[in-house]
């Protein structure tokens, strides 16, 4: 299976499945998915299930020799469940529950909710187990959505007092974790602690980076409960789940360990987006560079955009052009398949004006015809990428702890960690070094290279292992407000950073929160650039400097330093670079590590590569809107798109596949 639709039988007359299935058939589509939204239609009435509908639209698409990926349908429950068990419904930070209408209007840590969601998956599962042309299940949809906000019901601060409890214990072990002291704030028991709803003043970040850590974890358990359901009937049907790229209210890198493969959802451009139909690439590469770290393998784009997408407001219409060069970067950075969302635009409902492949009126148009022709060009060049991946040179590493940690307590007003971590990844990115992004407990020695933005919240055993890979000859880069916090979030109390000082070869004895604007760095006497949002006062140590600020009471002080350590390198970063500094620091570390980028690629080309034993496979992905000439060298095959005289030609947003023997 390499590209797939989104379709809704549920929503569309019964005579005219077929001719759904036959134009399908004629763009080249191998798997549709279904049902992650008809919970009502599966179960009208409590305990009543209906499947003959989805059982014809199953039969209807095995007749086309289209495949099925099924979803559970929880992630919109029936109004019986809301009118039956109001208790359902989530609460907010006000104390106000919310009301039925929308989706996701439930609260996961519900018993009710969970009771009703694991009868409809266990009817599924036994009515579907080992039908042949179900090829995977889908979980819910989009878990997390729901938490936004989060549920801050009895039945959720319930359940938090019983992760509390396992997680410390004694109350007096969570006291003194947190420094309930603090503002009295001291608990007797854990009944008296609350879920974060609004108070007067701020909560202490302790209980609220707990909390986050408990909705995270109350989602992944609604998930495998689901997903052992599955199993138990239908063990051999492999199970995804359709992540958000970076998506905060969820630990993928946990999630993840409960599903066969990771699913993505990749909207480059929809309503909510900053700017035109023209967005860099690397905004759109980094999530997909996330979501093949989650495995280290490839994955499905199970709704990759196909139109305008819009609610109330309307994101831009992408170009011609663009949904071919979305799909193929999907691929590029590591999708085996692609399915599109969705089919055809709905006539009623929030999503009137999120458009698919069909307009509303179903005829094939503009869209359908270029993602005909993107899925014949595409599918040759995927049955080489097949389970294979970039085998990048160079990692980062996100952290939920310390996008949480940063979350509640940014610093700055405008620190963003996640967009911190885009920075460096941009810099990469431009220079044709494939990245892989990877959580905190990946093994790191196979990398040449680790950068790990604001590594704010760390311990001892986390420390070690970082020394561990400089000594045995890794570059490593960390940023400021490095080794600040314990993993409760409260201060480590010694000079920062804590535990990896003498690797850095560093002591930040001040700092100054940028509240005035940037602060000039330079190296040699010469401008590079500047740091934003945060500076720090670095004693110099063992490290050598490689930059300087060059303004405020710290003139002269060190910005970026290198410091050798056994076999490797350790560099601290003592701000956060803008784009010119970040791109030395990166030019800095490519050379010292040695990395090979794949090619040096023009301004608003993307260049990546997926790797077998055999060859690489190079995709030339161009996201300007004005045509762009790549020189490619000469022992490469262009297998698709246009070349001449080794100089690859590529249209505005167009797209160029390379074979490279190895
Ligand atoms: C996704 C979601 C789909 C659909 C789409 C368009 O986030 O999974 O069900 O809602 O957005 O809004």
């Amino acid at each position: 299976m390499k590209f797939g639709v989104d379709y809704y039988p549920e929503h569309w007359p019964r005579e005219r499945w077929e001719r759904d299935a036959e134009l399908m058939v004629a763009m080249g589509i191998d798997v549709v998915r279904m049902a992650e939204f008809a919970w009502a239609r599966l179960e009208p009435r409590p305990d009543v299930y209906e499947f003959e509908w989805l059982d014809d639209a199953i039969a209807v698409m095995q007749n086309a020799g289209i495949k099925v990926v099924l979803g559970t349908p929880t992630a919109a429950t029936p109004t019986w469940i809301a009118q039956n068990d109001p208790d359902t419904r989530p609460v907010d930070s006000h104390g106000v529950r919310m009301s039925f209408g929308g989706r996701h209007h439930v609260c996961h840590s519900n018993k009710r909710y969970r009771e009703r969601s694991a009868a409809i998956v266990t009817a599924m599962a036994e009515h579907y187990a080992g039908r042949p042309n179900v090829v995977a299940w889908q979980i819910d949809n989009e878990l997390g959505n729901s938490h936004n906000p989060l549920c801050y019901c009895d039945s959720c601060r319930a359940a938090f007092h019983v992760w509390l409890e396992k997680r410390y214990g004694t109350i007096d072990a969570l006291n003194a974790a947190w420094g309930t002291e603090f503002w009295s704030q001291t608990y007797a028991g854990f009944d008296q602690i609350p879920t974060p709803r609004v108070t007067p003043n701020s909560h202490n970040p302790s209980v609220l980076l707990a909390w986050r850590r408990f909705c995270s974890d109350l989602i992944i358990t609604f998930m495998n409960d689901q997903c052992a359901i599955i199993r138990e009937h239908d063990a051999n049907v492999p199970i995804t789940h359709n992540l958000m790229g970076f998506f905060d209210k969820v630990d993928y890198t946990r999630m993840a360990d409960g599903l066969d493969f990771v699913s993505h959802d990749q909207y480059p451009v929809g309503f909510w987006t900053e700017g035109s139909h023209l967005q860099p690439a690397h905004r759109l590469a980094m999530p997909l560079d996330f979501m093949y770290g989650l495995k280290d393998k490839p994955f499905w784009i199970m709704e990759q955009q196909s139109g305008p997408a819009g609610w109330e407001t309307i994101g831009a219409t992408p170009r011609p052009g663009q949904l071919k060069l979305w799909a193929a970067q999907s691929v590029a950075h590591g999708a085996d398949c692609v399915v599109f969302f969705r089919w055809r635009t709905c006539l009623v409902g929030t999503e009137q004006y999120w458009h698919g492949i069909l307009p509303h009126d179903g005829e094939p148009g503009r869209r359908y015809d270029e993602l005909k022709k993107t899925v014949a060009a595409l599918k040759p060049v995927m049955e080489r990428c097949v389970g294979v991946g970039a085998e990048a040179e160079v990692a980062m590493v996100f952290s939920y702890d310390d996008l949480w940690a940063h979350q509640i307590q940014p610093h700055h007003p405008e620190y963003n960690y996640t967009g911190v971590f885009s920075r460096f990844y941009r810099a990469l990115h431009s220079r044709g070094v494939p990245v892989a992004i990877v959580g905190p407990a990946a093994d790191l020695s196979r990398y040449a290279a680790v950068v790990i933005p604001s590594p704010f919240t760390i311990d001892e055993a986390f420390a070690a292992r970082l020394h561990g890979y400089v000594e045995a000859g890794g570059r490593l880069v960390v940023t400021t407000r490095a080794g600040i916090k314990n993993r409760e979030n409260a201060v480590i109390p010694v000079t920062p950073p804590a535990f990896i000082d003498r690797l850095l070869g560093v002591r930040v004895s001040d700092y100054d929160c940028l509240r005035a604007g940037a602060v000039a760095v330079s190296r040699n006497g010469e401008a590079i650039g500047s740091g934003e949002f945060w500076a720090d006062v670095i004693d110099e140590g063992t490290a050598e400097t490689r930059a300087r600020f060059a303004g405020e009471y710290y003139t002269g002080k060190p910005a970026a330093t290198r410091n050798a350590h056994g076999n490797g390198a350790a560099y601290y970063i003592a701000t956060i670079p803008d784009d010119g500094f970040a791109a030395q620091i990166v030019d800095d570390l490519c050379r010292d590590a040695e990395t090979h980028p794949v090619l040096t690629p023009p301004d608003g080309v993307e260049v990546t590569r997926r790797r077998s034993e055999s060859e690489d496979i190079v995709f030339l992905l161009n996201h300007a809107d004005a045509a762009r000439s790549v020189p490619v060298p000469a022992e490469w095959d262009v297998i698709l798109g246009d070349s001449a005289a080794g100089v690859v030609k590529l249209p505005a947003f167009g797209v160029a596949v390379c074979r490279a023997a190895r």
